[in-house]
């Protein structure tokens, strides 16, 4: 039988993910499944994180399984030179599932290739994100009921940030409008309004973060601007700081909107915005726990 692996948001169908977000629900209706007795979990982050690692940890501790792996590569054999393909090769022989977080675009993809067990993305460079388009997903349907019709305003670092990109590809599925926000060095990468022409979803561009868009939005998708994909640290210096949203600035939003952040975040939302009913960011991080479950449970065909 072949396995199953989650690399791109892609390698699921509309029915699959609807499938896997009702599975997050049940989860969190009920975290505390012992499904993976007896398995073990590799969760291999050859970059930084925090909530992804320790969401998809706690699922694991939750579901009763047991978790190796590492979260800093300079303590493994990485650093003597051992190749990707050596590393996966041999933690496949130990783990059930791989989950593994990597600098390099494509990372994700190849280790799947190699590995016997299966492998689930969590962030491969400016690439994907997966498992926060799910997470995502999941939050925005608890909060508008619906995926169907949103539309959704994506601000900020949209060229580097891997979860716009696999939030645009999922939301394919429903009909959204999307306004896009950035600075023209941060612009959406082409081959995503691409992806947006040929599938025949409206989008509008915009340089300017202002009441307007944010008004006729019903998430408002902030992001940090990724200073670790930048070559030339001038360059970051001068967008660092090009957004930040204050809460003065959702006076006139709708009574839905609602405004989700993968985090972690800077500068691009102040904290006066944290006590509005309209942030849902931290609510956002915890859903990743429940929709993690359902990934993990998934892909080993529990
Ligand atoms: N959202 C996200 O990927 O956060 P971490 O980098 O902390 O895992």
């Amino acid at each position: 039988m072949s396995k199953r692996d989650l690399v791109s948001i892609t390698d699921f169908s509309k029915e699959e993910i609807l499938a896997l977000l009702e599975k997050a629900k049940k989860f969190e209706e009920n975290p505390n499944q012992r499904l993976l007795e007896g398995k073990v979990v590799a969760t291999l982050f050859f970059e930084p994180s925090t909530r992804t690692r320790l969401s998809f940890e706690t699922a694991v501790n939750r579901l009763g399984g047991r978790i190796i792996g590492f979260s800093d590569a300079s303590s493994t054999s990485t650093s003597k030179g051992e190749t990707l393909k050596d590393t996966i090769k041999m933690v496949s022989n130990y783990a059930d599932l791989v989950i593994m977080r990597h600098h390099l675009e494509g990372a994700a993809r190849y280790a799947a290739e190699v590995s016997d067990v299966p492998v689930v993305n969590a962030g491969d460079g400016a690439n994907q994100h997966p498992s926060q388009t799910l997470l995502d997903l999941y939050s925005i349907y608890k909060t508008q009921g619906t995926l169907e019709n949103l539309t959704i305003t994506m601000v900020g670092d949209l060229k580097y940030g891997r979860t716009v990109h696999s939030l645009l590809m999922a939301m394919s599925h429903f009909k959204p409008t999307f306004n896009f926000i950035a600075p023209d060095e941060l612009r959406m990468p082409e081959e995503y309004k691409t992806f947006c022409r040929e599938n025949h979803i409206p989008f509008n561009e915009y340089t300017d973060f202002t009441e307007d868009v944010i008004n006729q939005s019903d998430i408002l998708y902030m992001t940090r601007v990724q200073r670790e994909r930048f070559t030339d640290l001038m360059e970051y210096e001068k967008v660092k700081n090009v957004y930040t949203l204050h809460r003065a600035m959702l006076e006139n939003s709708k009574d839905n909107l609602r405004v989700l952040h993968p985090l972690p975040r800077v500068n691009e939302i102040d904290t006066d915005v944290d006590d509005s009913p309209k942030a849902y960011y931290f609510e956002q991080a915890l859903n990743g726990v429940y929709a993690r479950q359902a990934i993990i449970c998934t892909v080993l065909g529990l």
